[in-house]
């Protein structure tokens, strides 16, 4: 395939408000050839922006199923709320196309197990929008850690700060169409964390609660504002991410730690992500200031992967198993005890 007609699911804060467009821009070896979207006027608003800056024609539709039977595109990069994505995958890989859909892959996992079934029946490509794992620089720590400079990795964190999700996701507030806060924001962080862990989750405890966000911008939420988690590893590490939406002044601020048996490393976006490492045994320390992104970027990856019929580097297992700790930790919230992961793990039932 010379060039990929890549179709785009969903005109909304990801795909238009959000600046997408740079990164599809940069884009090599496709043309966005139709958008979907069910509200007319976000329609517009895409095919407004997204043919004014590519300066060629492309098709609208309001309905995934017509957009599908257009045979407009080759692959498709669904950027909907998180309920839609397993039955948007399921129809786009029935109908011959492959698939980017953004994080979180869903909000069970039974029904990210019912995406990857359908992808591999199919024979299609099913990517999923973990951004952050595309970033070289966590690359490196990864590097540290497989050269043993850390030795074994011992305590991870994720420390955040941040407001509140954007009005204009009028589908977050509820857990039955988000999955919950913990589903929505850190999936993303726990993409990393696993990895890092060098070992698979085992149980999950957390604690959290609603102290300011019951309402934002008119939609009443149920999602917690302020929460920590704590995650045990079978390979003996443990993670505490703490979720924090309490920030009404623009103010994010959000620090990554590794901390191994040897040495460790840090870097929070206050500091350029500087990767900041020590090992007390070996006396060395040293910074990594990395910018650039693996395999080009998620888009660029999905584009190559779709044209040369190989695996993009986040596929459908990894947004399966980065969902394993957010949503035993929303279970853990509502009862207010730990939940063993073999509770929502689907292949150890
Ligand atoms: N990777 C990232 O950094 C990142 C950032 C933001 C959002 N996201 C993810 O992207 C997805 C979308 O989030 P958002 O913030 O853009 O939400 P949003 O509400 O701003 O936009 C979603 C759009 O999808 C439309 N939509 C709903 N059902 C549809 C359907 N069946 N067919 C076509 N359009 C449909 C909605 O009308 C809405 O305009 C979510 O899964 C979210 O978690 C990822």
């Amino acid at each position: 395939m010379e060039t990929v007609r890549l179709g785009i699911v969903g005109m909304g804060q990801r795909t238009v408000y959000h600046g997408l467009l740079p990164e599809v821009k940069r884009c090599k070896g496709m043309k966005i050839t139709a958008l979907c979207e069910i509200k007319e006027d976000r329609l517009k608003k895409g095919l407004d922006d997204y043919q004014g800056e590519l300066g060629y024609d492309i098709a609208g539709h309001t309905d995934f199923a017509e957009f599908l039977a257009a045979d407009a595109a080759d692959a498709v990069y669904i950027a909907t709320p998180n309920y839609t994505h397993r039955d948007l995958t399921e129809q786009a890989v029935a109908g011959g196309v492959d698939v980017l859909c953004e994080k979180p892959m869903d909000i069970t996992v039974p029904n990210c197990d019912a995406m990857i079934e359908a992808a591999k029946k199919h024979n299609k490509i099913l990517a999923i929008g973990q951004q952050m794992n595309y970033r070289k620089r966590y690359h490196k720590v990864m590097e540290l850690i497989e050269n043993g400079d850390l030795g074994e990795p011992t305590m991870l964190s994720c420390v955040e700060y941040r407001g509140p999700f954007k009005e204009m996701k009028d589908w977050v507030w509820q857990k039955k169409y988000s999955g919950g806060a913990i589903v929505e924001k850190n999936c993303h962080h726990y993409g990393l964390l696993d990895w890092w862990a060098k070992g698979k989750p085992t149980q999950v405890y957390a604690s959290g609660g609603q102290k300011k966000l019951a309402s934002v911008g008119g939609h009443k939420s149920e999602l917690i504002d302020n929460a920590y988690v704590l995650a045990d590893y079978d390979s003996g590490a443990r993670s505490l991410v703490s979720i924090c939406f309490l920030s009404t002044h623009g103010h994010h601020f959000r620090e990554f730690t590794v901390t191994g048996t040897e040495g460790r490393v840090w870097f929070n976006n206050k500091d350029g992500e500087i990767i900041h490492f020590e090992n007390g045994h070996k006396d060395i320390k040293e910074d990594f200031k990395i910018d650039e992104n693996l395999r080009g970027g998620m888009l660029q990856d999905f584009v190559d992967c779709v044209r040369e019929r190989k695996e993009p580097l986040m596929t459908g297992e990894h947004g399966r198993a980065s969902l394993l700790i957010p949503v035993a930790a929303q279970l853990s919230l509502e009862r207010g005890q730990p939940v063993d992961i073999s509770e929502v793990d689907t292949r150890q039932q």
